[in-house]
């Protein structure tokens, strides 16, 4: 492999010509206090940090920077830390995804604008790691994921509690009447009780999963808890891996292929993954070139052929991360699906995955189960059409009552999330188990953002009868840490005038997952006239980013990017060398 020499750095453009804009850069960077020491002949490594004092999931990131600059510092390098747009999951109204572009647009011009040769990106919580990534492909430079890691698994009295899935079940029994307020706030307390992210298998282990997959962290990297030490060291590997990185000049451009995008809807597929996966890891192919582009039909070909052998809540019913990396993490996992994978992909360490497989092993076979004792022998994810879903739609029939995966009921139809709010705790709501609720006007344009509604409440009045699920359809997505019958992402959206605008309460819809097909029982003829009658919601913004958003986002089918951020991957990152 050819070295780069110092020269041919980017950051060698600020710091090493004898001319007045150089020494303007060099009697800036030492009134920071650093010195020719720091800078001559090493690579600039930007460590984007995604914590704040708001960062609930990052809230170990203020020290892991430090580990990740030991690593930099060892290597040779030149470490600094460039604070990035801080998401926090559970706390960004109406939704982080709503700003899952802005990071991943902050990403891309912190690395352009800035004397920057390597990155290390640190993030976990949801919208983060497609952000940082999506971002940092776009600027095109070497960069290694650092994963925040899961937190340890929820405890309260003993029993323990998984993030997001137990605050369903447990909100369920106290809408019942079955837990106390004091219980409750038991189960509050309880349930985020380290550092990291959502230790369930939602979007947060989903997408760190997929990072790994794809072949942009250290083997193994995804699955080590938070506040484990095995965590500090990894970080600090981070850093050093940067900076070998810059010199061996492996950028994703000559790193990334199809293959790699491939691997990770395998992986994907066998994690009983998020549904979130599916948009986001379309937009990351996407942006990494129309040659890796994968979609939807990639990811339903993949449901019918992967197991899900991840055996984690809440595609599971027992274990979580914890259990996942004592089990033997991501590359168990992995080792398992090696006929699933394409093993010559390139990874970070500058090896083919295969390679970094050698010695994986499984240590618990309930929780990372082999391939011919799944816990669902296909179906983490089907993508339906129909004349209700022209573009397509997801479900997770391996997290729904089976009842439903075929099923014909009359459409209970709310245009916006206060109106079903409102309605589903009105004891005189006329709904039965058999009906199909619609939730619209929230997808990426009518959420905005698409915010996590999907999950629709089980009207009070059912949860009081025991009825624990009922199909669901909406353009919105839901948690990865959700459950149920539960039909999303409808493409296109009610608001910019798609098919699910024109549904009616009391209109039957036939939903049949076997044959991936989800059906308005109404005439064309009817739905001509409705469509005629039908007139455009107002607008969401006037001005800012939420104008902008709404101006140039990208249906969830294609992943949800700004169009005019979809420009071919790979273009050199050298625009500022006109200035
Ligand atoms: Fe951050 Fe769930 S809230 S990962």
């Amino acid at each position: 492999m050819t070295k780069k020499t110092y020269q041919e750095l980017r950051s060698a453009r600020w710091f090493a010509p004898d001319d007045v804009r150089s020494f303007g850069h060099r009697s800036r960077v030492m009134q920071l206090g650093y010195g020719p020491q720091d800078w001559e002949g090493k690579p600039v490594i930007a460590i984007l940090n995604t914590w704040s004092d708001i960062g609930t999931c990052h809230g170990h990131f203020k020290q892991r920077v430090e580990d990740v600059k030991r690593g930099v510092l060892q290597a040779g390098g030149f470490p600094l830390e460039l604070p990035a747009l801080s998401l926090s999951e559970s706390l960004v109204k109406p939704t982080t995804m709503l700003y899952r572009n802005m990071l991943a647009m902050d990403v891309e011009e912190l690395l352009r604008s800035h004397p920057i040769d390597g990155a290390v990106l640190m993030g976990g919580c949801d919208k983060t790691t497609p952000g940082l990534v999506l971002g940092a492909l776009s600027a095109g430079v070497p960069f290694i994921y650092m994963p925040a890691g899961p937190m340890l698994r929820g405890n309260v009295k003993g029993k323990i509690l998984g993030s997001g899935s137990d605050t369903w079940k447990y909100w369920d029994e106290r809408r019942a009447g079955k837990i106390n307020a004091t219980q409750w706030l038991e189960v509050e307390g309880g349930i985020a009780r380290s550092h990291g992210h959502c230790m369930t298998m939602g979007t947060a282990s989903t997408m760190t999963g997929i990072a790994e997959a794809i072949g942009l962290t250290l083997p193994g990297a995804s699955s080590i808890p938070a506040v484990d030490s095995n965590h500090i060291r990894m970080a600090t590997e981070c850093g050093r891996r940067a900076v070998s990185m810059v010199w061996e000049d492996l950028t994703p451009a000559k790193m990334l292929s199809r293959a790699s995008f491939e691997n990770a809807i395998t992986v994907a597929m066998a994690m009983g993954c998020s549904t979130n996966a599916i948009i986001h890891l379309v937009a990351m192919s996407r942006r990494a070139g129309e040659h890796c582009a994968v979609g939807l039909d990639d990811f339903d070909a993949a449901s019918r052929r992967v197991p899900v052998i991840a055996n984690i809540r809440p595609s599971g019913d027992t274990y979580l991360m914890e259990d996942f990396y004592y089990a033997g993490g991501m590359l168990g996992m992995m080792s398992v699906l090696k006929d699933h994978l394409k093993l010559d992909a390139l990874t970070v360490t500058g090896k083919p995955l295969g390679e970094n497989l050698v010695g994986a092993e499984v240590y618990n076979h309930d929780v990372i189960r082999p391939l011919d004792n799944p816990i669902y022998a296909e179906g983490a994810l089907a993508v339906l059409r129909g004349n209700l879903a022209p573009d397509g739609c997801v479900i997770k029939p391996s997290a729904c009552a089976p009842q439903y995966l075929q099923h014909t009921g009359p459409a209970l139809v709310f245009d916006d999330y206060p109106s079903m709010k409102a309605a589903v705790d009105d004891e005189n709501l006329d709904v039965t188990a058999d009906h199909i609720m619609i939730l619209r006007n929230a997808g990426p344009q009518g959420g905005p953002g698409m915010p996590e509604w999907g999950m629709l409440p089980i009207p009070l009045k059912l949860v009081k009868q025991g009825v624990k699920d009922m199909l669901r359809i909406s353009d919105a997505r839901m948690s990865g840490t959700s459950y149920g019958a539960c039909i999303l992402h409808v493409a296109p959206e009610a608001y910019i005038g798609g098919p699910l605008a024109l549904v009616k309460t009391g209109d039957l819809i036939t939903v049949d997952v076997p044959a991936r097909s989800i059906h308005l029982e109404v005439s064309d003829d009817e739905l001509a006239l409705r469509r005629a009658a039908w007139t455009a919601p107002p607008k969401r913004f006037e001005r800012g980013y939420g104008w902008m958003s709404a101006r140039h986002i990208q249906q969830a089918d294609t992943g949800c990017d700004f169009d005019f951020l979809e420009t071919s991957f790979g273009a050199p990152i050298g625009e500022p060398d006109i200035y």
